[in-house]
């Protein structure tokens, strides 16, 4: 999942509220997330373990007993947003030094206690899979020692932990299927960050579905760094470690999702991340089988270019993903397509960069997320090879890409208009409080007017008109 990927950009660092504090202990917590959805996900867990301590939260920080921010490590940049946001709370800490201020997720995973010796203003440094610690640690934080907890497991998944919903418009929900990666791609921090792969048990996420769909919700995202990868035979085990007849009566991800899509054809099923390597048609059957699947699929290619993917140690071809791209295709009629796309990746040439200009040109991306390379420690990309396009070629590279993108979006966009879309009302929309704004099955945004739906209605909507990104109609009855 990409750092700003179906979260709203506009969430990225925003204060994340509970709505029903219970028993309050007199103390306020600030807490933020910055990341991927994986991350505000988890931000649901952290706030459902607060809110069991009696924490009320804040959207004010100046007025906070506990700071928390939820961090990323993806690129540098992610950091360094991290870091400059960091300076603020420390000056509030100057003037209160009983405030306690905790760094969470991937970047504090990747420092560890080292963070202790560059931001001497923090007092709790935890990793993603220890937040069941986070009481202890406010604990001897409060006593004015440092607190650590960077442990990473090969079991835990939170699964009985209900999360909190924060700042939710009650109809979208994430719910956490798999935790960690084992892939190894050869930029990815992620591995180093969140661990092994662990699947979750599959009762725990149905109920979690179920509950949501009978407080109102009407959409869940499954998510995972890679959904395929999903398995669950009892005790989660991985493929490798499982008997032939063990597998037999494994679920798998195809099988997962369809439980959820059963549980009410009015609650919409979406799920990212799909690996290409990982893939099957047997998802795709599913996808394509359940009206309440959303057509709509996130499948990262990151370059063109067989080479490059075999450096980046993605596990397939150009021709394996067009292949992909095909079955697609060819099972699910009218199924948007999204990807994420790095230029400037280790001893990338200009024709290399190309063939990443003409699978996008041939595969007519709904939306795609894109990068220019950024180094991170530790991965095998840092200790094998030299980080050699200079910058300014990766930005030009990164801008084709962007150019060339922005065109296919307004192309989708535009294409949508003369159509009735079904459309699940979301919220309020931004420009009007006399309209609705919610998506279509394939994801795009649709904004109609509000009339007498409310958010959580299905809507069908014609098309009249549209900007690069939104669709404009009206509503058919
Ligand atoms: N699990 C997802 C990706 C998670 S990270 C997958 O396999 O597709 C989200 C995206 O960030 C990646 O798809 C990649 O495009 C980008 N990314 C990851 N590491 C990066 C790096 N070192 N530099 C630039 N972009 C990176
Ligand atoms: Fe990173 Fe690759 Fe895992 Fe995605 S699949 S999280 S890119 S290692
Ligand atoms: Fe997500 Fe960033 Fe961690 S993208 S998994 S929060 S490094």
């Amino acid at each position: 999942m990409s750092e700003n990927k179906i979260i709203d950009e506009s969430k990225q660092g925003e204060a994340l509220l509970i709505e029903k504090p219970i028993l309050p202990n007199g103390k306020k917590l600030f807490l933020e997330s910055y990341g991927c959805a994986m991350n505000f996900s988890d931000s649901e867990i952290v706030a459902s373990i607060l809110h069991d301590q009696g924490f009320t939260t804040t959207k004010d920080f100046t007025e906070a007993d506990v700071i928390f921010v939820n961090t990323c490590a993806i690129r540098e940049g992610a950091e360094q947003r991290v870091r400059k946001r960091l300076t603020d709370f420390k000056k509030v800490k100057k003037t209160n030094p009983d405030l306690i201020i905790g760094v969470l997720g991937c970047m504090a995973e990747r420092l560890k206690s080292k963070f202790l010796e560059e931001e001497k203003l923090v007092d709790i440094v935890v990793g993603p899979d220890a937040y069941r610690s986070l009481p202890e640690l406010i604990e001897i934080a409060e006593t004015g020692q440092k607190a650590v907890n960077v442990l990473l497991s090969k079991e835990e998944t939170y699964a009985d932990i209900a999360p909190v919903r924060l700042d939710s418009n009650g109809v979208t929900a994430f719910i956490s299927i798999t935790r960690g990666c084992d892939n190894m791609c050869a930029f990815c921090v992620v591995p180093f960050t969140r661990g092994r792969e662990r699947s979750r048990d599959p009762e725990t996420i149905v109920k979690e579905a179920q509950d949501l769909f009978n407080e109102g919700y009407r959409e869940v995202t499954l998510l995972g760094q890679n959904v395929d990868s999903y398995l669950w035979s009892g005790g989660g085990l991985k493929k490798e470690n499982i008997t032939a007849e063990e597998l037999q009566n494994a679920t798998t991800f195809a099988q997962l999702m369809e439980k959820v899509a059963m549980i009410d054809p009015d609650l919409r099923v979406r799920f990212s991340t799909s690996h290409p390597k990982d893939m099957n048609d047997d998802v795709l059957h599913v996808v394509n089988k359940y009206e309440n699947i959303c057509n709509y699929i996130h499948l990262p290619v990151q370059s063109g270019n067989s080479r490059i993917l075999e450096m980046m140690n993605r596990g397939y071809t150009r021709e394996w993903y067009m292949e992909r791209i095909n079955a697609i295709r060819r099972i699910i009629p009218d199924c948007a397509i999204s990807t994420d796309s790095i230029t400037g990746f280790c001893t990338e040439t200009e024709e290399e960069h190309k063939d990443t200009l003409s699978l996008m040109e041939w595969v007519k991306y709904d939306f795609a997320y894109m990068f220019s390379y950024s180094e991170r420690p530790k991965t095998l990309a840092e200790r094998k090879y030299k980080d050699d396009v200079p910058d300014d070629v990766k930005k030009r590279r990164l801008q084709e890409i962007v150019d060339m993108q922005q065109k296919h979006s307004g192309e989708r966009t535009k294409s949508g208009v003369g159509k009735i879309h079904r459309v699940l009302a979301e919220k309020i929309s931004k420009k009007s409080p006399n309209e609705l704004s919610g998506r279509n099955s394939q994801n795009t945004t649709v904004v109609f007017p509000k009339e007498n739906f409310k958010p959580g209605d299905y809507v069908n909507v014609l098309a009249t008109d549209c900007t690069s990104a939104t669709l404009i109609g009206v509503v058919v009855k």
